[in-house]
């Protein structure tokens, strides 16, 4: 067996189009495009997110390969995302990579777009030591999984409707913003005083998580307010975001401090899309140095969806000798 395979990995769950080139679990090339399609209409667009990807995969393959000088041939692998995501999205990876696989005769490689989230955090030093926890927060999803090697992955908490990145987005929608709203409820909510405004914290069993009552109480909060002073969001936008985000961010870091109460496990990181606010990532410190936890939290370009979290991920598989079948097709829904 090879020890220090070169595997290209592809991502193409939603709405980026990405290649990673990765040696022995060295990360060498990751190159993504983004959609900008999608802005006007406020939300990823399925159809258009399947032909953007056929028009980007070609291109950022072939930059991903030439960036560090690697040929096909030099591939031992080729890796795809699988599932879970937008079925339109994913087949157009997977039908990319099985192609590839088939004409290089190279072994394929499935990977689970949540488990490659999680793995992010052993793409670069300083990595956690195992078991650690890992709290994956983007717009499709929010979940606590303990992870005790690369080959044992548990999901011990996660959503019950919806993502915390979709609270995010639906708060700022309802404030007028632009998709998508977390990046700028985070910007507004920097100068903003966050114990203005009270919303409810969810009563939610175990480590489950539930982010659709806040949106229904920012709704009708907003609505009486405005009833009464019809410029409310604009003369309070600042601490509207900083009161809402303080809220997602003490739902999300609460359950985080339960899951190490119950499991013992001290390492803990944050991954996916909305790890890169900064009110989550002030917190996870604060309460990580007053709890003597180790935190981790990837590079940016690791936490939002890319192609080397699936070239990691397909590193270890590769390790195993865990190679897929050509005949495997991507699947909307996945079981861990
Ligand atoms: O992981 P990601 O890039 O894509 C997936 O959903 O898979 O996550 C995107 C989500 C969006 O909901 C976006 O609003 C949120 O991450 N997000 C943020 C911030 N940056 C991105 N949410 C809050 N604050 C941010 N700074
Ligand atoms: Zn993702």
């Amino acid at each position: 067996m090879i020890l220090l395979p070169i595997i290209l990995a592809i991502e193409s769950s939603c709405d980026d189009t990405a290649a990673a080139v990765c040696k022995g679990g060295i990360m060498l090339s990751n190159i993504i495009a983004s959609q900008k399609v999608h802005e006007k209409y406020g939300g990823v667009v399925p159809e258009l997110a399947s032909r953007a990807h056929m028009q980007n995969i070609v291109p950022v393959v072939d930059t991903a390969l030439r960036q560090v000088s690697v040929s096909l041939s030099e591939l031992d692998a080729i890796a795809f995302t699988q599932a879970p995501g937008l079925i339109g999205s994913l087949l157009v990876g997977a039908q990319f990579a099985k192609s590839l696989a088939l004409s290089l005769n190279k072994p394929l490689i499935a990977v689970h777009h949540m488990q490659a989230h999680v793995l992010a955090n052993l793409i670069d030093d300083p990595k956690p030591s195992f078991p650690y926890l890992c709290l994956t927060v983007s717009g499709g999803h929010t979940q606590i999984v303990v992870c005790k090697s690369p080959y044992d992955l548990q999901v011990i908490g996660e959503t019950r409707d919806d993502a915390a990145g979709e609270a995010f987005d639906k708060s700022a929608k309802l404030l007028g913003l632009p998709y998508p709203g977390g990046p700028l409820i985070d910007k507004h909510a920097a100068t903003g005083n966050s114990k203005r405004f009270s919303f409810p914290e969810p009563n939610i069993p175990e480590l489950d998580f539930s982010f659709s009552g806040l949106k229904t109480s920012i709704l009708y909060f907003l609505q009486n307010e405005k009833n009464k002073n019809s410029n409310f969001i604009e003369e309070n936008l600042s601490d509207i975001c900083a009161s809402i985000q303080q809220r997602i961010v003490s739902i999300l870091l609460n359950k985080l401090v339960k899951a190490t109460k119950q499991t013992g496990i001290t390492n803990v990181c944050i991954a996916g899309g909305v790890s890169a606010n900064s009110g989550l990532r002030t917190a996870l410190k604060e309460v990580g140095e007053k709890r003597n936890w180790n935190t981790f939290i990837p590079k940016f370009e690791y936490c939002t969806d890319n192609a080397a979290m699936i070239a990691i991920t397909a590193h270890y598989k590769y390790l195993k000798q865990e190679f897929a079948d050509l005949n495997i097709s991507p699947s909307a829904r996945a079981e861990w």
